[in-house]
């Protein structure tokens, strides 16, 4: 396997990362304190583990926090994209906090040579409104593009550029003689909002972003910051199977925010299931809900009753419930989020959460300068 920010290939193995990455499980206890300490239940992504590991949550839950997390816009977002911004809003609502989101354009930029400025500005607008419609607050929360706000935070991204050595980031990222000097340098951005406020910034992203905060753990003592927190996701599984990733790269294992209805039921009907051959069989042996992906996109992101979910499992699992019949419910539920999803953002404001709303407006006013510090 294979997990880097740039690349994530091979069969995951979740357990493994935890090991390598040197991060902690997100254990039951973690989460019963997390919860006692939020306003609301814990949504569905962490009750059934989707996300699997962090580092220093408790420190974060004790000390206070901001959410930092953001998105790379090199192309439409799909459903995929979309974990680590379920558990912003969720911490956004449960303890009141600011989120911070970056659109990290200059990434993409150097990162993916076939794509032109006009299509990253398209996409980094388009991906802005996705985000938003999820029901961010618009008051507490800053959307920003890296190439329109590097002027407020370049004098606080240079202090850390100062401290990142090409072996460090050699180490940490894999960089080659080939890669190209944007990207090198790249790292300094992606961290700079970590320091955004005095608190500690608690971060939720797929685990492939973890690279990042591992040099930002290393550094920030010696500016006089908090070190980071983050809760690391597994990958939103591929319509082909659990052990790979929704990857926008290969769209048949895709479901985009914009898919029709007429392709969204092609697509789940094909996806890999844990059904048997014939409906013979399936009666007589029943179904493998583990590896089955309609069964995981309800169990972990569109089935929010506990008991409902519990059913379905028992019926497949017992065969009677069908694989058709499985996965048309699949559907319908992944078709009315969508659906609310398209109307919630057309309605979105996006000037409030970029430009105009009260953390936007203090954010354009701010100007990052670790090196005041020590
Ligand atoms: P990007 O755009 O590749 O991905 C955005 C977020 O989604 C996560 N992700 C996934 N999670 C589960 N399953 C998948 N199939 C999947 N694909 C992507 C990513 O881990 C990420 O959390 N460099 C970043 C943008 C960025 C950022 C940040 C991310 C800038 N600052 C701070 C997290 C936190 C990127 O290109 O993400």
């Amino acid at each position: 396997m294979n997990v880097t920010p740039w690349d994530v290939s091979g069969e995951i193995d979740y357990e493994k990362l935890i090991r390598e990455f040197g991060t902690q499980p997100l254990t039951q206890d973690l989460l019963n304190e997390l919860e006692k300490r939020a306003k609301k239940p814990l949504p569905t992504v962490l009750r059934r583990e989707f996300f699997f590991s962090h580092r220093d949550l408790k420190r974060a839950l004790e000390k206070g926090f901001f959410v930092y997390t953001g998105r790379g816009p090199s192309g439409k977002m799909h459903l995929g994209h979309l974990p680590p911004f379920f558990l912003a809003k969720w911490l956004q609502d449960a303890f009141d906090v600011n989120v911070y989101i970056m659109l990290s354009d200059d990434e993409k930029y150097v990162h993916k040579r076939d794509l032109s400025w006009d299509e990253i500005d398209n996409f980094s607008l388009d991906n802005a409104k996705d985000i938003a419609a999820l029901g961010f607050n618009p008051d507490k929360t800053f959307i920003f593009r890296d190439t329109e706000y590097i002027k407020n935070m370049y004098k606080g991204v240079l202090t850390l550029a100062r401290k990142i050595t090409f072996s460090t980031a050699k180490a940490v990222f894999g960089f080659t003689n080939e890669t190209n000097i944007g990207l090198i340098f790249y790292p300094a951005i992606q961290i700079a909002p970590t320091f955004f406020e005095e608190k500690v910034s608690l971060i939720p992203a797929g685990i492939d972003q973890d690279p990042y905060w591992r040099i930002q753990r290393d550094i920030a003592p010696s500016l006089g910051y908090e070190k980071i927190a983050a809760i690391h996701s597994k990958f939103f599984p591929s319509l082909k199977g659990f052990s790979t990733k929704m990857s926008a790269s290969k769209p048949e294992t895709v479901i985009w925010l914009d898919e029709d209805e007429k392709s969204l039921k092609k697509k789940i009907m094909n996806a890999f299931s844990g059904g048997q051959p014939t409906i013979e069989e399936h009666r007589k042996k029943g179904g493998n809900p583990d590896i089955d992906i309609p069964y995981l996109l309800l169990y972990y992101f569109f089935e929010e009753d506990d008991n409902k979910i519990k059913e379905i499992e028992a019926k497949y699992r017992s065969g009677e419930l069908l694989t058709g019949e499985l996965k048309l419910y699949a559907f319908e539920k992944i078709k009315e989020f969508l659906k609310k999803h398209r109307e919630n953002k057309e309605k979105v404001n996006l000037d409030k959460f970029m430009y105009s709303g009260k953390l936007a407006k203090r954010m354009w006013e701010l100007d990052l300068n670790l090196s005041g510090r020590k």
